[in-house]
């Protein structure tokens, strides 16, 4: 399964790179707002940098809703870096500007997915990557991986090559609950991957080690 950070800190990307278990970025609207990134050659600049520190994917969301503007704005944001992703929302143009770009070989991202039904008709649209928003899902007391069972299910009936990336990941269940189900993707936050390390046992197992070699050379 591909590890993504969704975030636009670059000080968080920076880190999960370092790591060495990265393979690409998300970014929404919100996220990028959250780091101050405003005015659209900031917003652009900002989308170089990231492309920059990773090796892999970076998905940009157009603002666009409007067919017309959507292609505009992507074919903009895909002249960026050949790494970008083109994030458009889960509408009626929408999917019209995911069949457009995936004619054309510019790698789309399908966001704001709650169902099923819209993420076969990202799929039929040619999507690159669907994304499921399963910590929303759970937000409203619906279980957000049984969406992920769902779509892995219909993709593999039909052999759709459309990624599917668990978005709005919180926690490390998630992720790892993810990697059961056979997500192609997940996407979360710097914390919920670093929370993989954790575990007491490993501290503790570590500390007794590490404190028996002492006694054992201070003779
Ligand atoms: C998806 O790509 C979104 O950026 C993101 O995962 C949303 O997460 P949230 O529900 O935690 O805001």
């Amino acid at each position: 399964m591909k590890f993504f950070i969704d975030t636009a800190s670059l000080k968080d990307i920076q880190e999960a790179q370092d790591l060495g278990i990265l393979d690409g970025v998300t970014t929404n609207p919100s996220l990028m707002a959250k780091e101050g990134i405003s005015g659209k050659n900031n917003i652009m600049r900002h989308y170089k940098a990231i492309c920059d520190i990773v090796d892999g994917d970076v998905s940009a969301e157009v603002i666009a809703t409007t067919f017309k503007e959507m292609i505009t704005e992507g074919e903009e944001l895909a002249e960026i870096d050949e790494q970008i992703v083109v994030k458009i929302p889960m509408i009626k143009d929408g999917i019209k500007a995911i069949k457009y770009f995936s004619e054309r070989g510019i790698k789309t991202n399908c966001t704001l997915v709650f169902s099923a039904g819209q993420a076969l008709l990202a799929a039929k649209a040619g999507a690159t990557y669907v994304s499921p928003f399963v910590g929303r899902l759970d937000d409203i007391s619906s279980d957000g991986m049984i969406l992920i069972e769902d779509i892995r299910t219909i993709y593999d009936n039909y052999g759709f090559e459309t990624q599917i990336l668990a978005a709005s990941v919180r926690h490390p269940l998630h992720i790892l609950q993810c990697a059961k189900i056979g997500s192609d993707v997940m996407t979360g936050p710097l914390s919920a991957i670093m929370a993989l390390l954790n575990h007491p046992l490993t501290d503790s197992g570590l500390a007794k080690f590490l404190a028996d070699h002492a006694k054992a050379n201070a003779k």
